[in-house]
């Protein structure tokens, strides 16, 4: 549709829109392929805008009447929206127009999804919906009336009439067209309530197709203890008088936080012990908490355009982190945050698609919903909180909420109400949000009779469009450690803020040993300059907990590193290290279990990368391997322990002891099935009464080359389970040998259960492929060829989800020539595919132009 030259969208050229909104009234007369719809808009010129252009948007619409103050006219209409002369004075403007929601199966809009309705507008869905100003600096209260033959007909805000058929909801709170929502099925209410701090009485409800009953309890209570949480620690209050959530099959993403009717993914809110894994209920808890929390930063204080994306998603990122990190362990929380950061946005911020935490442009927004935007952008909040203290931080966030309540704000009016605050100058903090890649720390260290001298430098590398860096300000938490173990210099927290910059401490007794980032405390790359005896010292004495796991963990990245590059053999400082601390039965279960994690495949890739190395995939596979094999041996004494250890003999609960217990156990049994060949884990898997414990033997068996029989046998059992059975996709795909991957991928795209339109099972399958490292960078490239297939079969059919998948190449400059060239053959036959979208068009141009 759109062959036109991609049009660009720059951040400059912000202007308000030529009118306000006093009133939205919509009237949906359902239908799978002809919905009509109603629309009723009380518009008036804003005073605020030199523009009195009158563009509406609107897509995919066909347009039956319009007319201002209730005389039709002819607008003038294009595929992208419709321009029209309109009074300079308040006027009342209605179209309706006709849509096809059972044919929409880019889940952007109004669409279908196992006969059920649902919509999601964010970023620019309403557009297909309505014509309307699809931009979130345009609010409005919404009155919505759903006239269809469904039992269950629901939308935004609180419900004030229904009949047989139909039924109207009201949102008092003014909000931009991304948070309109609309579901209308045969859904089944799993229904609770919530009393507010105030006594205001909340109806809740979660609606699910039927079947999916059984699954509700756990998100329920997520919910509620979101609720409480927000309230406690920020002070947030809930303001309507029902709260629903509806899980949904077939959508783009984790879940989307339309006002007072969210809409989850039923991946990420559909949970019982024996379907899903404790990393499942954790991830399900954060994203309600998440969705929850955007009532407040999203929607009472929205987005004034989208470049300001980060302003809601940042801070609900960096809230949701909080409340896990209270509900759970906040040193595991911080660990796993660590490791999925440097997973996913290290690459992208230090690749082809690196931008900065507020981009200055886009072609299509879809594309900016990414780790840095989200992850990185909480990171930077974090920072704020570090450097302004906790106090200050709470005092900037009531102003913020004072302030900007109903407001559509910017990243100027974040950072204003922490300079109102503190009275400090944030000019250079506020590169954060500017300037894009990781800022690379190193260190060098001195001693002169009883003075320490820590000189920091910071360092960040070119990224497209941005060659020229300046210094940032990085809040590095630090502490100094004695000879003897012990802590002589707590935490306390450094600001670099220079390129380079040193610091004294003085009145020590004997050269320290410093333990720098804590907490990692900031989104950076640090090169410690430690010897593997400092590592060794650190792992057995940093108080600091994410320092102390560090420590393990950099022992370990050394020893994979000096096996891939030198032939080294596995070795005894880290294999020591490591056995002192599972032996360490005070040490929670769980930060044991993160202990036992190895680098990935592809952070040990970005790490050689990095150093001027080509990386290898099958030699780091390999490395990893041989080091889990000298694991095993070296801890195999300690392994009825640790099992012992991880017994639970309570009912089931995906608390986070539980959970860590759990953890610990799989992470012995998989060093166990390296050792007796899979006899403890086929014994786990007969005996398993949850999903956590089922699909951890099973994965044990099949990495040891085992397991057929248990896979067909879970198959048989799950088949009727659609999200189960995502998990029976993944796992084969992700534990082959390197070498068969692409292959079983492609037999299982044969499957008559590869149902390829519905984004979770395309991405339990071809999502599986792109994250094995070793087996997607197959030497022959077949594991590149499958991937592009059937990103330009989806393209057509839905281009955010083919969009976002093309990110599995984003790294292909690191690799040897010929994986370069097989990489570059697959992105260019995608970029030349007819009609490609606008969405994979920017993102395949975006990546070769590296
Ligand atoms: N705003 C959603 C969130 O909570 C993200 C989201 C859901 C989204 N669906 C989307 C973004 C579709 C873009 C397109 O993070
Ligand atoms: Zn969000």
């Amino acid at each position: 549709m759109s062959d036109a030259a991609p049009t660009t969208i720059y951040l400059k050229d912000y202007t308000p829109f030529g009118y306000l909104i006093d009133s939205v009234h919509l009237t949906f007369d359902l239908a799978a392929h002809a919905t009509r719809v109603t629309s009723r808009i009380a518009f008036r010129p804003n005073p605020d805008a030199r523009d009195r252009k009158f563009f509406l948007h609107g897509e995919q619409l066909r347009l039956i009447r319009a007319a201002i103050d209730g005389a039709e006219i002819a607008p003038e209409v294009t595929d992208e929206g419709l321009t029209a002369n309109v009074p300079n004075a308040p006027f009342v403007w209605e179209t309706e127009v006709e849509i096809d929601p059972g044919n929409n199966t880019a889940l952007e809009g109004l669409y279908m999804s196992n006969g059920m309705y649902c919509t999601q507008c964010e970023a620019e869905g309403f557009r297909k919906i309505t014509f309307y100003p699809d931009r979130p600096d345009v609010m409005s209260t919404f009155t919505v009336r759903i006239n269809g033959d469904l039992p269950v007909l629901l939308s935004n805000g609180n419900p004030t009439a229904s009949g047989q058929g139909w039924a109207e909801w009201t949102d008092p709170w003014p909000k931009p067209a991304y948070l309109f929502a609309l579901v209308a099925g045969d859904l089944i209410a799993y229904p609770d309530q919530f009393t507010t701090k105030s006594d205001r009485g909340v109806e809740l409800n979660l609606w699910v197709r039927p079947g999916d009953e059984g699954k509700c309890a756990f998100g329920m209570e997520a919910l509620k203890k979101s609720m409480k949480w927000d309230e406690e620690v920020y002070g947030r209050e809930y303001d309507l008088d029902v709260f629903n959530i509806v899980a949904v099959d077939d959508f783009n993403m984790g879940a989307m936080e339309n006002k007072g009717l969210n809409i989850f993914n039923s991946s990420a809110v559909l949970a019982s012990p024996e379907t899903s894994t404790d990393a499942n209920f954790e991830r399900i808890e954060a994203i309600i908490a998440h969705e929850y929390f955007h009532n407040w930063t999203g929607n009472r204080i929205t987005c004034r355009d989208w470049f300001q994306l980060c302003l809601k998603e940042g801070l609900t990122v960096f809230r949701d982190a909080q409340f896990t990190s209270d509900m759970r362990s906040a040193p595991v929380k911080r660990i796993h945050d660590a490791i999925d950061l440097r997973a996913r946005q290290f690459p992208e911020d230090n690749g082809p698609l690196s931008h900065p935490v507020r981009p200055e442009s886009f072609q299509e927004i879809n594309n900016f919903y990414t780790s840095t935007v989200y992850e990185k952008g909480a990171e930077v909040i974090g920072m704020l909180k570090r450097l302004v203290g906790d106090e200050a931080y709470s005092k900037a966030l009531n102003l913020y909420f004072d302030r900007h309540d109903g407001q559509a704000c910017t990243i100027e009016d974040w950072l204003k109400v922490f300079e109102d605050t503190t009275g400090r100058d944030l000019t250079q903090f506020k590169r954060w949000y500017s300037q894009s890649g990781t800022p690379r720390i190193s260190v060098s260290e001195s001693w002169d009779s009883g003075t320490y001298t820590l000189t920091l430098s910071q360092e960040t590398h070119p990224t497209p469009g941005q060659s020229e860096k300046l210094p940032q300000v990085i809040p590095v938490a630090f502490g100094l450690l004695g000879p003897n173990g012990d802590e002589v210099r707590g935490t306390q927290v450094l600001e670099l803020t220079e390129a380079t910059q040193s610091f004294q401490f003085t009145g020590l007794a004997a050269k320290p040993i410093p333990s720098i980032l804590r907490d990692f405390s900031a989104p950076v790359i640090l090169d410690h300059g430690h010897s593997n005896a400092d590592r060794a010292f650190l792992l057995a004495h940093d108080t600091d907990p994410f320092n102390r796991w560090q420590a393990g963990r950099s022992l370990a990245e050394d020893n994979l590193f000096r096996m891939i590059t030198q032939d080294s053999a596995p070795d005894g400082q880290f294999l020591d290290g490591l056995l002192a601390v599972l032996r360490d039965g005070d040490l929670d279960p769980a930060y044991r279990a993160l202990m036992l994690q190895l680098p990935s495949q592809s952070e040990l890739a970005s790490t050689l990368y990095d150093s001027g190395h080509t990386p290898d995939p099958l030699a780091i596979w390999t490395a990893i391997e041989t080091l889990k094999q000298a694991t095993a041996q070296h801890v195999q004494d300690l392994l009825p322990r640790l099992h012992s250890e991880s017994l639970v003999d309570a009912p089931y609960q995906p608390d986070a002891e539980q959970s860590g217990k759990r953890a610990l156990g799989n992470a012995a049994l998989a060093l166990t099935t390296r050792l007796d060949s899979g006899t403890q884990a086929a014994a786990e898997y007969d005996r398993a009464n949850n999903m956590t414990q089922q699909l951890a033997s099973l994965a044990c068996l099949l990495r040891a080359g085992k397991g057929e029989t248990q896979l067909s046998s879970f198959y048989d059992q799950w088949q009727h389970d659609r999200l189960v059975l995502d998990k029976w996709f993944g796992l084969q795909i992700s534990l082959t040998s390197p070498d068969a991957t692409p292959a079983v991928a492609l037999g299982l795209t044969q499957h008559p259960e590869f149902n390829w339109k519905n984004p979770n099972r395309f991405r339990a399958l071809l999502g599986s492929l792109a994250t094995n490292h070793a087996g997607f960078h197959h030497a022959d490239g077949s594991g590149y060829q499958l991937l592009a297939d059937w990103l330009i079969r989806l393209d057509p059919v839905n281009p955010q989800t083919t969009a976002r998948m093309c990110t599995a190449f984003q790294t292909w400059k690191r690799y040897d020539d010929k994986r370069q060239a097989l990489m570059r053959a697959q992105l260019t036959r995608i970029s030349e595919t007819p009609n490609l979208s606008r969405d994979t068009t920017e993102m395949v141009s975006r990546i070769l132009d590296a």
